[in-house]
């Protein structure tokens, strides 16, 4: 078996992307036991950055180890109960994965919908929240499979307001598009960090507020081979890996043994939250909308048409139709082969309809945006596609020239 030689790929689909280089050399640094001094400073400061990611002052900011939908298990499964009622506004496929958690959880779960490429408003929300009076209401942010961007900036008070806590799955939106955990009264949030953030998957970070809090530390059962036999109280929370209280007692002054915390992937969160920070929050949001909009500016200038509600897409993915009968994988795999781009495909009713391009983190740049464009041109017209010569890398360039930043 040879070393292992992955082919340089330009990753513009709806994640993962290229981690940014400074995170993959952070995560190559040396692994320290997970008690060192050193360490835990560490992981205090990944807090703390994270705080600033979030937009928030909440203590209970950090990250747990798995993927993004690790997160949100471990939201669901702490802050609801079994049998207890739980609201879903679902407009995508990541809508029915907070259907399908919640349910696996036990919670009896009511969903709203909306056709996919389009967003709830405040009114349909709350009218929802009234008549299902739910202990929690959980939504994404930015649905992925449909590239729409849920306006979330009253919801967290129309919760607040009805007694409800709020979940918000914020994996693909965050960092490109506005988040304002605080400012919007948002109890829990959770991400990860392959999208906007430039990290690869396997770390979720995720924000907890002092009232959710109070939610998960009243189900508190320490493990049993670290209790000193307190008794435990509440319902106990159904998996010990996704326990946030003893997460929480994990990353709190108690350090309380637990899992065993990635240092790997510990330095690799870290540096995606030190990137952002450095950058700003906003300036990061400005970029991903400027390079989102020229690659939006530059599929239309090949003649495409866009998928969804414009004036509700996340900046960082563009959901574009794939022309009438062309077959999209095979022009997909095209590009990958000649070009090295690769592009998402779709999933349930747009599966064969539209491809999704993504625009985020390290890949948010212009010659990323430019490259892709002139691939996709000459892959549409070897297809049997008319395109207008150059029209989609001029009308990106185009977009640059007159929103230079
Ligand atoms: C909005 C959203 N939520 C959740 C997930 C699940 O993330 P993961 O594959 O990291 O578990 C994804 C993955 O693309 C996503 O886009």
């Amino acid at each position: 078996m040879d070393q292992l030689n992955p082919p340089t790929r330009l990753l513009m689909g709806p994640g993962p992307i290229n981690a940014d280089p400074r995170v993959t050399r952070a995560m190559s640094s040396a692994l320290v036991g997970q008690f060192d001094p050193w360490m835990t400073a560490t992981m205090n400061e990944t807090m703390d950055l994270y705080r600033t990611v979030f937009g928030t002052k909440n203590w209970a900011t950090f990250v747990v180890d798995g993927t993004s939908r690790a997160a949100i298990e471990a939201a669901l499964v702490s802050i609801v109960e079994p049998g207890q009622k739980v609201l879903i506004a679902v407009m995508g496929r990541f809508g029915l994965l907070l259907k399908e958690i919640a349910e696996r959880v036990g919670a009896e779960v009511v969903t709203i919908e909306r056709p996919w490429g389009t967003v709830f408003t405040d009114a349909e929300i709350e009218e929802a929240i009234r008549a299902h009076q739910p202990a929690v209401f959980a939504t994404v942010q930015g649905d992925t499979a449909t590239t729409m961007n849920q306006p979330l900036a009253g919801i967290g008070a129309i919760c607040r307001k009805h007694g409800v806590l709020s979940y918000v799955d914020a994996t693909a939106s965050i960092v490109g598009n506005t988040l304002l955990t605080d400012e919007w009264d948002l109890d829990v949030v959770s991400c990860g960090l392959q999208k906007c953030l430039g990290g690869p998957s396997g770390s979720a970070p995720i924000t907890i507020s002092e009232r959710a809090r109070e939610v998960i530390e009243a189900r508190a059962h320490v493990e049993a081979g670290l209790s000193d036999g307190t008794a435990g109280q509440g319902v106990r929370i159904a998996s010990n890996y996704f326990d946030l209280g003893m997460l929480m007692d994990y990353w709190g002054p108690t350090r309380l043994n637990h899992h065993t915390e990635s240092a790997t992937m510990l330095y690799g969160a870290r540096e995606c939250a030190r990137l952002v920070a450095e950058e700003g929050v906003a300036q990061a949001v400005a970029r991903h909308a400027l390079h989102g909009a020229a690659m939006a500016a530059g599929l239309k200038g090949l003649g495409l048409e866009l998928f969804g509600d414009q004036a509700h897409r996340m900046n960082n993915v563009i959901g574009v139709k794939i022309p009438e009968g062309l077959p999209g994988d095979e022009l997909r795999a095209a590009l990958l082969e000649d070009f090295g781009i690769e592009i998402g495909t779709s999933f349930g009713p747009l599966a064969g309809v539209v491809w999704r391009v993504g625009v985020m983190g390290y890949n948010a740049r212009r010659d990323a945006v430019l490259a892709t464009l002139a691939g996709l041109e000459a892959e549409l017209r070897r297809f049997g596609v008319r395109v207008p010569a150059g029209g989609g890398v001029d009308a990106a360039l185009d977009h640059y020239r007159d929103n230079a930043r």
